[in-house]
């Protein structure tokens, strides 16, 4: 939303059920702005969606909304396949009947395009080529089970009713505003309260790490370029073991904000009970975005790492407010303390 509205007037209405990971404090800064409404709607009514989208009469839907983290979707599943699965088609429906009622111009140039994870293609040997597009689906956890079952319905929405969709499937994203119960904002937390990072495992598995600025120019660019029923992977050429994330993480605060006693934040460190059914490596293969539509993210992650800390640094009380509440239950239920 602030991305967008700090490239372009174009008004957005912003509808979001407001779960524990919403927050309407990070759009504080879009109070009184014109262009940005905000509306309290879960996806999964689509009566409400309906009314809506008869109101409002968007030439394009963007759908970020999903429960998006792997450890709770292993100690509650149900929220993930209400939301993901079903939500996602009620939202479906919602726009076909829209879609439907439009004049050819319009239906022409609407678009849906529907945010997806990298996740839907499973877990990748050591030395295997990084995902493409074509790539079987083999989700391995609840999670992405429900997002593979959305990218599917979204497909055949395409297929059956000539929705004209497009999907992104992203790597891990970093950056501002960042929900502090991913592992690079609950490591920046945890080392500032002098707490353990905990690290599943040994730490060795891989993730490609794409910075949340670059996503968003990802999207616009697949809005305004992509081939409807087409999908592009979206990612930061960035493949690093999640030990090295922490690592790298600790001594940019050590540089930035070091620890009183002198010492290395990599000393709160602590390796902890492996997830479950945890993925062993995710890479993007994003080059079809960058030959198609001529896409390429601008950060590296030693750039993108340091603009997080940042922000995190620069943002203690936003980050403490959205760690009390719901957030401090789930710490205790996850981590036992
Ligand atoms: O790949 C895209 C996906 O990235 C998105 O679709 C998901 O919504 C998003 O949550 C993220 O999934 P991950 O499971 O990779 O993200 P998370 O930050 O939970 O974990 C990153 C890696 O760090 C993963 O290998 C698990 C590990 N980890 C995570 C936490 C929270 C730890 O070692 N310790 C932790 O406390």
């Amino acid at each position: 939303m602030l991305d967008w509205l700090a490239q372009s007037d174009e008004p957005v209405l912003n509808i979001d059920k407001l779960t524990y990971a919403g927050n309407l404090e990070n759009l504080q800064s879009l109070e009184g702005d014109a262009r940005h409404i905000f509306v309290k709607c879960d996806i999964g009514d689509a009566d409400h969606v309906a009314s809506l989208l008869a109101l409002h009469r968007p030439r394009a839907i963007i759908n970020f909304a999903a429960e998006s983290h792997v450890d709770r979707s292993i100690h509650g599943p149900a929220d993930f396949i209400q939301t993901n699965v079903v939500g996602t088609f009620q939202l479906l429906e919602a726009v076909r009947g829209h879609w439907n009622g439009l004049a050819e111009a319009e239906k022409l140039a609407f678009r849906f395009l529907h945010v997806s994870t990298d996740e839907v293609y499973g877990s990748l040997a050591k030395d295997a080529p990084a995902f493409r597009e074509d790539n079987t689906y083999e989700p391995n956890s609840p999670y992405s089970a429900s997002k593979a079952a959305s990218d599917h319905l979204v497909r055949a929405y395409h297929h059956t009713y000539g929705l004209p969709v497009l999907t992104t499937n992203c790597s891990n994203n970093y950056g501002p505003f960042h929900f502090p119960e991913k592992l690079i904002p609950l490591c920046i937390q945890n080392a500032l309260s002098g707490k353990p990072l905990p690290i599943y495992g040994n730490g060795q598995q891989i993730r490609d790490w794409l910075y949340v600025k670059d996503h968003c120019s990802a999207i616009r660019r697949v809005l305004e370029a992509g081939v409807p029923g087409e999908t592009y992977n979206v990612g930061g050429w960035n493949e690093k073991a999640n030990l090295d994330v922490v690592h790298t993480l600790c001594a940019v605060l050590d540089q930035l904000q070091p620890r009183p006693d002198g010492e290395s934040y990599a000393k709160q460190v602590t390796f902890v009970k492996d997830r479950p059914g945890h993925d062993q490596r995710y890479a993007i293969d994003a080059s079809k975005l960058e030959k198609e539509l001529g896409w390429k993210p601008v950060e590296t992650f030693d750039t993108g790492i340091v603009k997080t800390v940042q922000w995190y640094l620069a943002n203690q009380a936003w980050a403490n407010n959205v760690t009390t509440g719901a957030y401090q239950g789930w710490v205790g239920k996850h981590y036992g303390g």
